[in-house]
C-alpha cells in the first residue's frame, strides 16, 4: 500500500459556485476528522479511472477535493473511500465496473467504515442507475458528469444520509472554474479546453453522456496553464472531444489555432499537446500554427474510424476516404517529422469485408505511427444500435485481426525510421520492469527507455535512439 506522489493546486477566485463548494469542503473536513478520530489514523481514499484523458482529468479533480477534506490518497481499493470514475464508450468498460464492484462489496463487509462512490459517463445512463439501485445497494454515492464540481457537497450529503445518495443531471451549461486539483504528475498536466460533443457520430454515446459542446474562456485556460507552469509543469495536453471546433460558440469566437498561438507565448511552458482532432474541421490555419511552433509536439491523433466512404457516411463522420487521405498527405508534407495516430472501429453495422479492405488501404497509405483498433460495441440509444444489419461476431473478428496486423506491420516500419537519431525526450517515470531504466516520451509521442538517474524525471533530455522494438525504443542518454 503506497502513497502517491501528487501535486495539489487549490486556488480560489471568488466565483459564487466555487465559493459554495469551498464551504462544503470545510463541512466535509469535519466529517473526515470525526472518522479520523474514530479510526485513530488518517482515513485513506482511492480514485480509479476507467476512461479517457478527460475522465482522468476529472479524477484529478476528485482527488484534489478528497485530499483537501483530509483523506490520504492511496492506490489501493482497500481504502476507506473508493470512487470509480467510469466510462461507457464500449460495453467492456461497463462490464469491468460491474465485475469489480462485487470485489469492493466484499472489502466493505470487512471494513464497516468503507464508503463506495460511482461517477462518470456510465452514470449518465438511466439503465445503469436502475441496475445499481436494484442490485448494488451497497454503493453509497452516485453522481454523473455534469455535477462533478459539486463533489464536496455530495460528499457531505453522503455522510449525512443512511442510504444511497444519487444525483444525476441531464445536461448543464455551467463551467465551474478553480476548484482544487491533485495532479498525477508534477511536470505535465491535462487541461480541459472544452466539454461535451455536438458531433453525434452514429455509433458513439459520448454526446449523450457528456452533453453539448461548451468551450472554456481562453483567459481561464491561459490563467490555468500559467499557474501550472509556475508550479513546475513543462508539458500540457489540451483536452476536448473535438478540439478543432474549440471557441466557435464563445461570445467572442476564437479558433483553436488562435488559442494555440496564445498558449505558445506562455513563458516556461515547453511542450503543448492536444486531443482529439476531428478530421472534418482540421484547418489549414492549424497546420500552419503547428508547423511554425517550437512548442507544439510533433504528434497528431486523427481518428479515421473507417476507410470506407459508405461506412463513414453511415457513421456520420462528414468526410470521405479521399478527403481523409488528402488531409493526411497534406499534414505529412507540411510537417514531415510529425507522427500520425488514429482510432479505427471494425464491425460497424453493415460493414462488409470490402469495407474493411478500404480501411486497410488507408492504413497502408497513411502509415500511422500507432493506431487503436476497436471492435464495434452497440450503445443503447445511439442511431447505430438500431441499425438492422449488425455484423456477425466471427466476421468482425476476422476483419479486426486483419486490421490489427496491418497497423502493427506499418507502425513498426514507420517508428523504425527514427533509429540512429538523437531527439529530446521528456523523462516521465522509472521503468516499471527495470528500475535502472527511465521512460521518456519524444515530441512525436514515441516512448524511449534508457539508463539514467532518477532525478531526471520531469526534465527534457537528448536521447540517442539506438534500437527500435516495435512501438518503442531503447536509447542512450546524451550529455
Ligand atoms: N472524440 C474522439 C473520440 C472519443 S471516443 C474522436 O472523435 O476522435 C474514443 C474512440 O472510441 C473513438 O475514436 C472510437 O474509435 C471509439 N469508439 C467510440 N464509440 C465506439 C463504439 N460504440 N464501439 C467501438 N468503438 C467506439
Ligand atoms: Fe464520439 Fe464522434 Fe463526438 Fe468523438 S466526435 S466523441 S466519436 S460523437
Ligand atoms: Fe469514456 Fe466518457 Fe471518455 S464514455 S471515453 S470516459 S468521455
Amino acid at each position: 500500500m503506497g502513497t502517491t506522489n501528487r501535486q495539489l493546486t487549490a486556488k480560489y477566485n471568488g466565483d459564487e459556485e466555487t465559493k459554495r463548494q469551498f464551504l462544503y469542503i470545510e463541512k466535509a473536513k469535519d466529517y473526515v476528522q470525526a472518522l479520523s478520530n474514530e479510526l485513530g489514523r488518517k482515513p485513506t481514499c482511492c480514485v480509479t479511472t476507467f476512461g479517457c484523458q478527460m475522465n482522468a482529468r476529472d479524477s484529478e479533480k476528485l482527488a484534489g477535493i478528497l485530499e483537501l477534506t483530509g483523506y490520504e490518497l492511496i492506490e489501493d481499493e482497500d481504502a476507506d473511500f473508493v470512487i470509480y470514475n467510469t466510462c461507457t464508450v464500449r460495453d467492456n468498460a461497463n462490464q469491468r465496473v460491474y465485475g469489480r464492484l462485487g470485489h469492493l462489496n466484499s472489502l466493505k463487509k470487512k471494513n464497516p467504515h468503507k464508503k463506495i462512490a460511482l461517477c462518470g459517463c456510465m452514470m449518465q445512463e438511466a439503465s445503469v442507475i436502475e441496475k445499481l439501485q436494484k442490485s448494488y445497494r451497497f454503493v453509497d454515492l452516485i453522481f454523473g458528469t455534469h455535477n462533478i464540481y459539486k463533489f464536496a457537497e455530495l460528499l457531505v450529503s453522503m455522510y449525512e444520509s443512511d442510504s444511497m445518495v444519487i444525483d444525476i443531471w441531464e445536461d448543464t451549461d455551467q463551467i465551474v472554474e478553480d476548484l482544487p486539483i491533485e495532479r498525477k504528475y508534477s511536470f505535465k498536466s491535462g487541461i480541459n479546453i472544452m466539454f461535451g460533443c455536438n458531433n453525434f457520430c452514429s455509433y458513439c454515446i459520448v454526446p449523450y453522456v457528456r452533453g453539448r459542446e461548451r468551450s472554456r474562456n481562453p483567459k481561464d485556460i491561459i490563467k490555468e496553464i500559467e499557474e501550472l507552469v509556475s508550479d513546475g509543469v513543462v508539458e500540457v495536453m489540451l483536452l476536448g472531444q473535438n478540439v478543432n471546433s474549440y471557441g466557435k460558440n464563445l461570445m467572442e469566437p476564437i479558433t483553436f489555432a488562435q488559442l494555440l498561438r496564445e498558449i505558445e507565448r506562455i513563458e516556461g511552458l515547453q511542450r503543448i499537446r492536444f486531443m482529439t482532432s476531428h478530421p472534418k474541421d482540421l484547418s489549414d490555419e492549424l497546420i500552419q500554427v503547428m508547423k511554425e511552433s517550437k512548442k507544439i509536439c510533433r504528434h497528431l491523433h486523427l481518428p479515421l474510424q473507417s476507410g470506407s466512404t459508405r461506412i463513414l457516411k453511415e457513421m456520420n463522420r462528414k468526410y470521405t476516404k479521399e478527403q481523409y487521405l488528402a488531409l493526411a498527405e497534406k499534414i505529412r508534407k507540411e510537417i514531415p517529422d510529425i507522427a500520425l495516430t488514429t482510432d479505427i472501429i471494425v464491425g460497424f453495422p453493415g460493414e462488409t469485408p470490402e469495407d474493411v479492405e478500404e480501411t486497410i488501404d488507408v492504413i497502408n497509405k497513411v502509415q500511422y505511427e500507432n493506431a487503436f483498433t476497436f471492435i464495434y460495441s452497440k450503445r443503447t440509444g445511439t442511431p447505430a444500435a438500431s441499425m438492422e444489419n449488425q455484423v456477425p461476431e466471427e466476421l468482425v473478428k476476422k476483419g479486426f485481426d486483419k486490421v490489427l496486423k496491418t497497423v502493427q506491420d506499418t507502425a513498426r516500419m514507420r517508428v523504425a525510421l527514427l533509429e540512429g537519431q538523437t531527439l529530446d525526450a521528456l523523462v516521465e517515470e522509472i521503468n516499471e520492469q527495470d528500475s535502472s531504466l527511465l521512460t521518456g516520451r519524444l515530441s512525436n509521442n514515441t516512448i524511449v527507455h534508457f539508463k539514467g538517474s532518477h532525478d531526471l524525471i520531469g526534465q527534457i533530455v537528448p536521447v540517442y535512439l539506438k534500437e527500435c522494438h516495435g512501438f518503442y525504443y531503447l536509447g542512450e542518454l546524451q550529455k
